[in-house]
């Protein structure tokens, strides 16, 4: 971390030079060489918002925040972690403080249109070109990702992690039990699903609240389709009424009836907790439930084991949690301190493994990675690789309410021609741009 350090310093003393100098840029800048210049060792506070209080990722957090505290012991951290729903009350409690002219310093933003569509839209966070060139960052993080946190040359996020959501996670002793392998097609999921039933576990696919039916619809929508159809539906050059779309959404409809009645009550935690227990053989989830299983001491390959999702083998459908500036940070030189390590190897090597997430960056170290992770980092790197509706990849954030109010109607109703005719409305509404 010195040497992180070290470059953080130099870039300070050049800005204060160009300030100096007359050529120093917005009022933040100014900001920001008074105080490091003037303080040596910084102290103050940074208030950063994420949505990670619990199972894992609260731990991930907190392992970052370590790192944090090594590397500027002066200041604090506040952590303004708003729980529930993959970020959907932190994400309100957000956009009214955003209203309110009272953003944090710092948030937990995904890569891709909810960034872009959003935050970057309406001119709420800073662009970190700087920090970028100061750190090096554009050799070590991935080309794929860059152009995703990026909008006409800037670039605004610092991406600490990748996540896979299409993971098919399982309950080994159950799958051997009923003499089930884990299922590598769609056609094999069911017929595993059937028989689990027809054996008396009623609700074989273990599922949660709202978003995470939308996190299995998507997983769907991929196996379904393909890499390339399914791209075409965010791009634009595909169209939401194909008849694939229509299998799609019947081959959901068939997953749905093998889930618990209770979902809508239960978090992503419970129903992985389901498949623990052994209550459950299967849940469709992001990476992050790996992270909650080591926390609640389960072992890979004997209290969990996992797959990609029954028909996306050979595809990573990702996300990425950033950390972005807001414009106006109250703490902006304590914010960039926060960034700088959130960017770095020592905090994405400590948050990752126990996040149950891969870093961002391409030269993390292998050997703090667990069997799952590696497997990921490999996947990642060999896998073609598509975007997350549910986390903010594939579409802005009109488009994905959109999609989640006629995703609600349709759990109700089971009617899927009236969630294509939605789905189809959706896309003309509230296309990418
Ligand atoms: C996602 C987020 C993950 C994890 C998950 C569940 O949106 O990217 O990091 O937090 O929600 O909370």
């Amino acid at each position: 971390m010195q040497s992180i350090k070290g470059l953080r310093w130099l870039t300070v003393v050049l800005v204060t030079s160009m300030v100096i100098m007359g050529c120093g840029g917005d009022e933040g800048t100014d900001e920001t060489t008074t105080t490091a210049a003037a303080g040596g060792e910084m102290t103050g506070e940074v208030e950063v918002f994420s949505w990670w209080t619990g199972g894992g990722e609260a731990a991930g957090l907190e392992a970052m925040i370590g790192v944090f505290a090594t590397e500027d012991p002066g200041i604090e951290f506040v952590n303004s972690a708003v729980a529930g729903g993959a970020g959907t009350n932190a994400r309100a409690v957000l956009a009214s403080r955003l209203q309110a002219n009272d953003p944090p310093d710092s948030w937990q933003g995904h890569a891709g249109w909810e960034l872009i569509g959003t935050y970057v839209a309406a001119d709420q966070i800073e662009s970190l070109n700087f920090l970028y060139d100061q750190e090096g960052w554009l050799d070590v993080m991935p080309e794929t990702l860059i152009p995703l946190i990026s909008k006409d040359g800037d670039i605004y996020s610092v991406p600490v992690n990748i996540h896979r959501a299409n993971v098919l996670w399982a309950n080994p002793t159950v799958l051997a039990d009923a003499g089930i392998d884990m299922p590598e097609s769609f056609d094999d999921f069911v017929t595993a699903l059937q028989t689990l039933k027809d054996g008396g576990m009623d609700a074989p696919l273990a599922m949660g609240e709202q978003w995470t039916s939308m996190h299995l619809f998507e997983t769907v929508l991929l196996a379904t389709l393909g890499p390339d159809d399914y791209n075409a539906l965010w791009d634009g050059s595909g169209s939401w009424d194909e008849a694939g779309v229509t299998t799609a959404l019947e081959n959901f409809a068939t997953l749905l009836d093998f889930t618990n009645s209770d979902a809508s009550a239960l978090s992503w935690q419970d129903a992985g907790q389901l498949v623990i227990d052994g209550s459950a053989a299967f849940n469709v989830m992001g990476d992050w439930q790996e992270g909650f299983f080591r926390e609640i001491g389960s072992v890979p390959q004997e209290g969990y084991t996992w797959a990609p999702v029954p028909g996306t083998g050979g595809n990573f459908q990702f996300l990425s949690d950033s950390f972005v500036l807001a414009k106006n940070a109250p703490h902006r030189d304590e914010a960039i301190a926060w960034l700088t390590v959130a960017g770095s190897r020592e905090g994405q090597d400590a948050f990752n493994p126990v996040k149950g997430s891969i870093p961002a960056r391409n030269d993390g170290d292998r050997s703090l990675y667990g069997e799952y992770l590696l497997s990921a980092m490999d996947d990642w790197a060999s896998n073609t690789v598509v975007g997350s509706l549910t986390h903010g990849v594939v579409a802005n954030d009109s488009w994905k309410s959109e999609i989640d109010t006629a995703l609600g109607l349709f759990m109700q109703s089971r009617d899927v021609a009236a969630f294509q005719t939605a789905l189809v409305a959706a896309a003309a509404a509230s296309p990418n741009e």
